[in-house]
């Protein structure tokens, strides 16, 4: 196979720069031409569960974070998440009709297999959203549901990460179909908003340079906050997750209602604040906590849509501009910065993007 980075300088970029079309080609895998859901074989009825058991390491754990938010939002059905290797040794119980669901990028994370292999003789079935068809976590899945992401080398992941929301967010919408929590117009609502996400991601990427320009001064950062709310809230981990990953700044992730609770204790000056914010109904809430980070001189790099920008970037330290994408969807879309943050911070610094010190990009060991 041919792998190299197709004129970018880092896997990474190349990966980021990948999205809009691995996810148009996750989008045409699961969907059809008459806006209906494929699941591959045996596929899954929700109607016969109550319940959805999510396990997962690093990135593919804030992959099921936000699509807790999705599935008990427009399916109403409770979502429980853990990272695997908590999960495994907790022991905790599986009542009965509970589907389990792992996600992995590599399908070999140790922690996570382990945890699958808990579940095995426990939950209804055992699915399994990877990137790779072939590992041990899909072999031992009863339902497999490929990502078709293509072969990521970055050790951060970066496209893993949208192509699991993409289907996961299908999966949230059959789930819904199933349970009869939706009307056929909403549905396909979410589907053609869906299909939508290949170009407005595209567009989102034409915001590098705003992207680029906010990572200098991220890169001069000892420590920086993410903020968010609902399903932006996972997003903000990713978002602290992948900074710490490759630029080694500590970052922290924070639910913007929380902020009060300890972390604002950690602002001067000296600490860039990222608030994730699209023009949701919790906009105003989020924008609220952001002044309350701006009037102890934090510095807040404000990421929003070009309305959000306008009402609320004034006295910002940076704003990053991206379409307009119906909320539901934002935190696919909102990925892209986090990435690029990261990415610029990271190249800025000076670092090994593609390989991280004391990094790898699967872990079987436990
Ligand atoms: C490692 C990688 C991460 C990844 C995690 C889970 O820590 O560096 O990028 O998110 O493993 O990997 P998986 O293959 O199970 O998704």
């Amino acid at each position: 196979t041919l792998i190299d980075k197709g004129g970018h300088k880092h896997f990474m970029a190349k990966e980021i720069a990948e999205q809009p079309t691995v996810i148009g080609e996750a989008l045409s895998n699961y969907l059809d031409h008459n806006g209906n859901i494929h699941l591959p074989e045996p596929g899954l009825d929700f109607a016969k569960i109550d319940r959805l058991s999510m396990v997962a390491c690093g990135t593919a754990y804030f992959a099921c974070l936000t699509a807790k938010y999705w599935f008990e939002q427009i399916a109403r059905l409770p979502v429980d998440v853990d990272v695997a290797s908590e999960f495994r040794y907790r022991e905790p119980p599986v009542p009965a009709r509970t589907t389990a669901l792992f996600v992995s990028q590599s399908g070999e994370t140790a922690d996570t297999l382990a945890a699958l292999r808990y579940c095995a003789d426990k939950a209804d079935k055992i699915v399994s959203v990877v990137n790779v068809s072939e590992s041990s976590i899909a072999r031992e899945s009863d339902l497999v549901l490929p990502i078709h992401a293509g072969v990521e080398v970055g050790v951060a992941s970066t496209k893993a990460f949208t192509c699991q929301l993409t289907v996961l967010f299908i999966l949230a919408l059959k789930a819904a179909h199933d349970r009869g929590e939706i009307d056929d117009r909403s549905l396909s609502d979410h589907l053609s908003a869906l299909r939508s996400m290949p170009s407005l991601i595209a567009t989102a990427l034409e915001a590098n340079q705003q992207m680029q320009a906010a990572a200098l001064r991220l890169a001069e950062a000892r420590d920086v906050l993410f903020l968010g709310r609902g399903a932006m809230y996972p997003l903000a981990h990713e978002g602290a997750l992948k900074l710490k990953e490759i630029s080694y700044i500590h970052a922290e992730a924070y639910a913007s209602g929380e902020l009060k609770h300890g972390p604002i204790a950690l602002v001067d000056k000296y600490v860039p604040v990222v608030v994730m914010a699209p023009r949701d109904a919790l906009f105003d809430k989020t924008v609220s906590n952001m002044q309350e980070v701006m009037a102890r001189k934090g510095r807040v790099i404000l990421v929003s849509d070009r309305q959000g920008v306008e009402d609320a970037g004034e006295g910002a330290f940076a704003t990053i501009t991206l379409p307009t994408v119906p909320d539901v969807l934002a935190p696919i879309l909102y990925a892209i910065p986090a990435q690029l943050l990261a990415y610029h911070t990271a190249v800025a610094k000076g670092t090994d993007v593609d390989q991280p010190r004391n990094l790898a990009k699967s872990v079987t060991v436990e």
